[in-house]
């Protein structure tokens, strides 16, 4: 069962320009997060990760950075910095630092000299190349909509940004830029963070040739991301990263890998690969895309039968062999209880319900800020109430081809990441309790009723059902180290499974809807031996020998004692 801390901790995840306002320019900042820590230390969570905190011109808050070994001026100083690392640990919490090294911003020092002719010395730290018939390189489409090819007129020639035209894609094939970010990241681990989160990590390396790699499906753009996406030499260079620097220290790193299956990241989380402790799977993310290549605005219902397929998959391949980051929100996607559950009727249920999922899988559950107090997507009628650069491009490019207004806007009220970014709802007062001031991104107006004053109070609040659930994780080793049995596998309303470690077993029962299907009590289980552990409803004593009905999004966990 190879006992680790990382795997036996709670992640919280704080996108610090929503988070706290502590000076009442409306935009969150470090004194905030300070401000806070109490509140953290209180739900019990073990590990906080900040999303980018570094010097930056903020295209895209932060994940362009243009300088990594300064604090965002917005955000504070590195003294408040230094402070809020004592803080944290002096409350027994880490620190994640939230680290992209796939690209800088088009500000950074670097890529002010890259560009400024072709032979200066720093112009391979980036990735340039000369146009082909007029157009650019190739034909690959950026993720956040266009070419990933940008032309710089003051050499004519074509810089790559796989993100927006602000993001430029570092050079990972010169030695020179690989022992620059190794020194960074040591220079971090030195001050004493805790571990790290290795943003678009995946994309370091490109197919090679790839000027002329063209993907010939589609044209005149098309989606190529399986040409810069996990390829074998992002292996190479993360054990290197790994060998060098990450190995002396004693911290927690996870990964952001899309479009893997878990017999793939296994390349980066086995044991022995010596490079990362887990990553983040996206395909439970596309389960509401129309198709893969279709990209995630093209919204579909999600299907249960799907979800189990794909979640047990990673439970029992990575089992024994590598570990889990247990996800079902974060700053890049919808609000989990909009999303998976019910926000219109069943908000505390469901929310309780896909809290439970997440949080008895073996891996380790990450909680998405106001996730816990079952903040919901947002809604705003209007494009100019909206901030995000990818947002704001597929909305333009949309409008560029023609697309109805209310079409776009329909596809931006379920997946835009704005739904995850609007400020973090403290108390039902002026902007939510985020800030004195105007907040950069409107509140969301449902501030009134959810809310984390409301919540800390109220002992059937989500958030002291989370505190719960964080608490057992404390007692019960099962609920870390166990294995995972799904039951029921072709149940389309029932997601129920078992975890078993030595002589314990969990039984695991979730209505992921709002009907009241019957559940048997599975072969091997005797309900009279059977200890509830958490439910988000009220449980009598009394069991149905046989069965019973759920009631909407119930979630029950049983403890069985020497199975
Ligand atoms: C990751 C981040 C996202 C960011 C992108 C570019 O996907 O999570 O927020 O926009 O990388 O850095
Ligand atoms: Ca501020």
């Amino acid at each position: 069962m190879n006992p680790k801390w990382w795997k036996e901790s709670v992640v919280y995840q704080i996108y610090p320009i929503s988070f706290m306002d502590s000076n009442g320019d409306g935009i969150g900042d470090l004194q905030g997060i300070i401000s806070r820590l109490d509140y953290l230390q209180d739900l019990g969570v073990d590990v906080i990760w900040v999303c980018p905190i570094y010097k930056s011109p903020n295209h895209d808050n932060g994940y362009d950075i243009s300088d990594y070994c300064d604090i965002m001026k917005e955000f504070g100083t590195m003294d408040d910095f230094d402070h809020l690392l004592r803080e944290m640990h002096a409350r027994g919490m880490k620190l994640m630092m939230d680290l992209v090294l796939n690209h800088t911003s088009h500000e950074h020092p670097w890529f002010v000299e890259s560009r400024s002719s072709k032979d200066n010395p720093k112009r391979d730290y980036y990735i340039w190349r000369k146009g082909k018939n007029g157009g650019p390189p190739n034909n690959w489409e950026s993720y956040f909509s266009g070419s990933v090819w940008e032309l710089d007129p003051r050499t004519d020639e074509y810089y790559l940004h796989l993100y927006s035209k602000y993001q430029p894609d570092l050079n990972w094939e010169n030695p020179v830029v690989i022992d620059k970010l190794h020194e960074m990241v040591e220079w971090w681990l030195k001050k004493g963070v805790d571990g790290f989160r290795f943003d678009a990590i995946a994309h370091i390396v490109k197919t090679k040739g790839y000027p002329d790699a063209d993907n010939p499906n589609r044209t005149p753009t098309v989606r190529a991301y399986g040409m810069f996406s996990n390829l074998e030499d992002v292996h190479t260079l993360l054990q290197n990263l790994y060998d060098n620097v990450l190995y002396f220290y004693d911290i927690m790193t996870v990964g952001e890998t899309s479009g893997l299956g878990p017999e793939q990241a296994l390349d980066y989380v086995g044991d022995g690969r010596r490079e990362l402790n887990m990553t983040f799977q996206f395909e439970h993310m596309f389960l509401d895309a129309a198709s893969p290549g279709s990209g995630k605005w093209d919204v579909v219902p999600w299907s249960l039968l799907e979800l189990k397929k794909i979640m047990s998959n990673w439970q029992t391949v990575l089992h024994d062999r590598g570990w889990n980051a247990n996800y079902l929100c974060n700053h890049d996607q919808p609000r989990s209880v909009s999303r998976f559950g019910n926000d219109l009727f069943y908000r505390i249920p469901s929310a309780k319900m896909l809290a439970t999922f997440i949080h008895m899988l073996e891996g380790t559950p990450y909680i998405y800020q106001g996730e816990e107090i079952g903040m919901t997507n947002v809604c705003f009628d209007s494009i100019d109430e909206y901030r995000d650069v990818e947002t704001l491009n597929y909305y333009e490019e949309k409008r560029k081809n023609g697309v109805p207004e209310e079409q776009i806007m329909s596809a931006i009220h379920h997946k835009s990441r704005d739904n995850a970014r609007t400020p973090m709802q403290w108390d039902d007062g002026h902007a939510g309790g985020f800030t004195t001031g105007t907040p950069w991104i409107k509140v969301n107006s449902n501030h009134m009723e959810i809310n984390a004053g409301n919540a800390v109070k109220d002992p059937d609040s989500i958030y002291n059902y989370y505190k719960q659930l964080i608490a057992l994780r404390k007692k019960y080793k099962v609920i870390v180290y166990g294995s995972y049995e799904l039951l029921l596998a072709e149940h389309t309303e029932i997601y129920a499974y078992t975890r078993t470690l030595e002589d314990q077993r969990l039984l695991v029962i979730l209505n992921f809807f709002d009907t009241e299907p019957e559940f048997e009590w599975p072969a091997g289980f005797d309900p009279d031996q059977l200890e509830l552990l958490i439910s988000n409803y009220p449980q009598s004593k009394d069991h149905d020998i046989r069965s019973f009905k759920l009631r909407p999004y119930e979630a029950r966990v049983y403890l069985q004692q020497r199975v």
